[in-house]
Parts: structure tokens; sequence; C-alpha cells
């Protein structure tokens, strides 16, 4: 373990080398860098989305508040920070510090002053879209805080929770598809509202969002959790190291998302760069670069952009001011060895599974969390079986599951044809019952049934015949007793 950390901190001294080199542009940019006084004259705006509900997803709204208090200590003005979180987590019976949202163990409470632009059913993708387009008149319910930017500003947006391929979890019906996404920001360029905008997205397969979309030259820069094909990860999780205090039953964070505001916490933003704590997220996103656990943190769009301060972006805590060089917190280095997450798609049973758990013995409480969890797992079941079945019927059983799980190479689009993707999972839905989080997993399957050219109407007859034995299909309350037709 000793050498380990010694390797560790010479890894880590050589990358911090590497990025001060690099911090003189020595590339030959088409984008004529903005100097820190031209930053000066614009405001930096924020939209930060948490897409999940649900006492069990703690974690995204705890990032998302955490966000908030990091960009308003940092000098961001309210008006120009726009909040998109359900808010059923500080009041939630679950909550054992009612009113109170911690995003770290020993953190302080991070709701407190968080403003509610956009909670409950307002939390969806057609006012995400109108508030970054500065669209006010497009806006449904909600405080109608929109990013009313000029050419001269700096924006910032900032998103976690679960996805999939080539979508994002919303906690309202419809969720947010990559395409859609990528027109939305396309549009917003076009309009020449802003000098800079970067995107940090948190979600399994995030970069799938990304992938072959997002083209270069738009002055848009982003870091997602992960590649295109694998989980992104919770933690402070119970049972895992380091844990939340004994009386959370959820996990606190996502570790993406923990990594990154951490990071700037500790750090004068005025020197440190994108590239920087993208070296420094990447690392602890990744346990070290070991990957043991964690995910390939990865950028899109105008990667030139990274030489650029934080400060542009997330403001200045003049309490930083001595700091003189981008490391990562101590605890980190120290514990390398024993650090444990858990993969998002898995993080929601941790908390049933700890509801159980702490339950007194014979109390309803267990009872009910009995039951929860088992639903949850048949409910699981249901979908993987369904898919599976599907594939099976749609290629006649040859090689059905690697067709459905067919990765294409690195760099290339999810899916050529996107409304047929969103076809498909609304012809899905309509036998076999809401997709819902955890389905977000099969996106690849839709989009890999979309690309072998298969006809809406065969996809249907398929999920009918796979599905036609749950009565669960459409009411969205699986019922175990109707089980029996996965073999
Ligand atoms: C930074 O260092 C200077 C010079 O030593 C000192 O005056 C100042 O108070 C320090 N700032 C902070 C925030 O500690």
């Amino acid at each position: 373990m000793e050498s380990g950390r010694g390797a560790l901190l010479v890894l880590l001294v050589a990358l911090c080398a590497a990025s001060a080199l690099g911090r003189t542009p020595s590339w030959d940019g088409k984008i004529e860098m903005p100097t820190e006084e031209d930053a000066e004259k614009g405001t930096r705006w924020a939209i930060l989305i948490a897409g999940s509900s649900g006492y069990w997803n703690y974690r995204h709204q705890a990032d998302v508040c955490h966000a908030y208090q990091i960009l308003k200590r940092g000098g961001l003005k309210e008006e120009n920070i726009v909040v998109f979180m359900y808010d059923d987590i500080a009041y939630s019976t679950e909550n054992p510090h009612p009113g109170k949202i911690i995003n770290k163990p020993d953190g302080p409470d991070v709701y407190q002053g968080v403003p509610k632009d956009y909670t409950g059913a307002d939390v969806t993708v057609s006012n995400f879209y109108a508030a970054l387009l500065g669209d006010k008149d497009a806006i449904k319910g909600g405080s109608g805080k929109v990013v009313n930017s000029g050419p001269n500003d700096h924006i910032f947006i900032y998103y976690t929770d679960h996805g999939g391929a080539g979508v994002l979890g919303m906690p309202t019906s419809p969720n947010l598809y990559a395409d859609d996404f990528v027109d939305t920001l396309k549009k917003k360029a076009a309009a020449g509202t802003f000098k800079e905008l970067v995107i940090y997205l948190e979600a399994c397969e995030s970069g799938s969002i990304f992938e072959g979309l997002l083209p270069e030259g738009l002055n848009i820069y982003v870091t997602t959790a992960s590649n295109a094909e694998e989980s992104s990860w919770g933690t402070y999780c119970p049972g895992m190291y380091p844990p939340p205090p004994p009386e959370y039953d959820t996990c606190l964070g996502d570790l993406y998302s923990v990594a990154w505001m951490e990071d700037t916490e500790i750090e004068n933003l005025k020197k440190e760069t994108l590239e920087d704590q993208y070296v420094i997220v990447k690392s602890r996103t990744s346990n070290h670069n070991t990957y043991r656990t964690g995910s390939h943190v990865m950028q899109y769009g105008d990667v030139k952009l990274d030489v650029e301060e934080l400060a542009r972006y997330l403001g200045y805590d003049p309490a930083n001011e001595n700091v003189t060089k981008p490391e990562l917190p101590e605890f980190l280095s120290a514990h390398t060895e024993i650090l444990t997450h858990v993969d998002q798609r898995e993080a929601d049973l941790i908390h049933l599974r700890y509801k159980f758990r702490n339950a007194v013995k014979g109390s309803l409480r267990e009872a009910n969390a009995a039951t929860e969890l088992a639903k949850t797992i048949v409910h699981r079941k249901h979908l993987d079986d369904s898919v599976q079945l599907i594939g099976e019927i749609l290629f006649a059983g040859e090689n059905a599951l690697e067709k459905l799980t067919a990765v294409r190479p690195a760099g290339s689009v999810v899916v050529d044809d996107w409304a047929c993707l969103k076809t498909m999972v609304r012809t899905f839905e309509a036998s076999c019952g809401p997709l819902t989080q955890y389905g977000m997993k099969h996106m690849r399957a839709f989009a890999n049934i979309c690309n072998a050219r298969i006809d809406p109407a065969k996809m249907a007859v398929a999920s009918s015949e796979a599905c036609k034995l749950s009565t669960s299909a459409g009411s969205g309350i699986w019922s175990p007793v109707t089980s029996g037709f996965s073999a």
C-alpha cells in the first residue's frame, strides 16, 4: 500500500507538471482565445438539473444543491442560476434530518437557500430547453427564470441522474434524447448568445449523449462521467468506504460529481484550468486510473477550450487565493486501496436493502421494505427478460443477445434514426409497461433494433408477444403474480 501511494504521488506530480506546461496555449487555435478581462465583461450563467425523484435517488438532488452552493460562493448571482430539481428529498419522511440535505458524510447542509425554480411536475425537458434558449414564452410553470444571456457570457450546465445509450432520465415523461439536446445547443450557438459554454454531465453511458453528435466549432466544451457504454458510479453509500452516517440508508453523492465539486472547493479557480480539473476528476472517478471501480471520464466538443481557467464558469472563492497547485484531496490519496463505490444502477437497490436491514424486526416498515425490494427485483427481471425475448423474436434467435448489446466503434453515434429510437421505446412501453429508470440500460437494444432497420410493425408484434402475459403493461404497477412467463 505504501509503495502504491508513492507511485500515485509521482503520477500526480507528473500530471500536474504536464498540465502546468499546457497552460500556455501552444496549439494553433482557430478560436480566438478571449482574455480574462473579456470574461469579466460578460455574465456567468448556470443551469443545474437533477433528473430523478425518489429518496433512493437522494444523491442526484444532493449533487445539484451542492453545485448551487459552490456557484453562489463563487460569486454567481441567484438570478443567473436556474435550478431544476424535483424537491422531494429534504422533507421526505425517509430523511433522518428533515429540511437538510448533505452531499458527503461529514458535510454541511447544502439545501438551504437553493432556489426552487423548477420543481415537481415542472422539471421537464421542454422547460430545460426553453430555459437554455432564454425562451420565456415556452416555459410552463416554475419561476420563469431563463438564461437570458448575451454574446460575452459564459454558461455552465450541470446535469446528474440515470441515463442510457442516447438518453438521460427526467423525473417526468418524456426523457431527454441526445439528438434534441444537441440540436438545442446548436440553436443556442446560432443565436450568438454565449461566448463559451461548458457542460458537466453525470449519468450511465453519458458519453453516448455527445459521441458522434456534438460538432466542434460551437465553443462548447463537455466532460461526461462515463464513456458511451459503461455505468457511472454512486459514492458515499451504506456499507462502503467512506460510508454515510449510520442513519442514512442511501448514497449521498455520485462519484464524478463529488469529484469535480470537492476539487473546486479546494482550488484557486483563477489558476486551475478545465484541463487540470479534468485530469483530477478522471483520476478520482477511475479509482486513480485503476478502474477497479469507476468509469472513464471523457471530453467532447471544443476540447481546446480546456486551457481556460475555471473561474470563467464557476466563479472564484477568494478563500482559496493562496492555493498554488491543483491536487487531489488528501484523504483520497491516503486511502487509495480501500475506496469503494457502486454502479448507479445498483445504488437504488442498496437503499431498499438497507431500509429493510435497519428496520425494527417485525415492523410494518420492515414488511414494506421487503415488498418493495421484491417488487423491484421482479420488475427488473421482467424488463430484462422482455427485451431479450423481443430480440429473440426479431432476430429469429440468431445471436440475438449479441445483436441487442453490440456497441459501435468509439466515436460513432448510437443510432442513425432518432425518430425510430423514440418510436421503438413507445412501442415497447405500449405492450410491456414503462421502461423506468432501470430499463434505460436497454436503450442500446432499441437503438440496435433501429440500426438493423427492423420494421416498427414487427417490433409491435414482438413486444406484444413477449409481454402478453404481463398485466403490468401500461399501468406502471408491476404485479409479481404474473411474472410466471419468464423462463
Ligand atoms: C494569502 O496570502 C497573503 C500573503 O501572505 C495573506 O495576506 C492573505 O490573507 C492570504 N489569503 C487567504 C485567504 O488566506
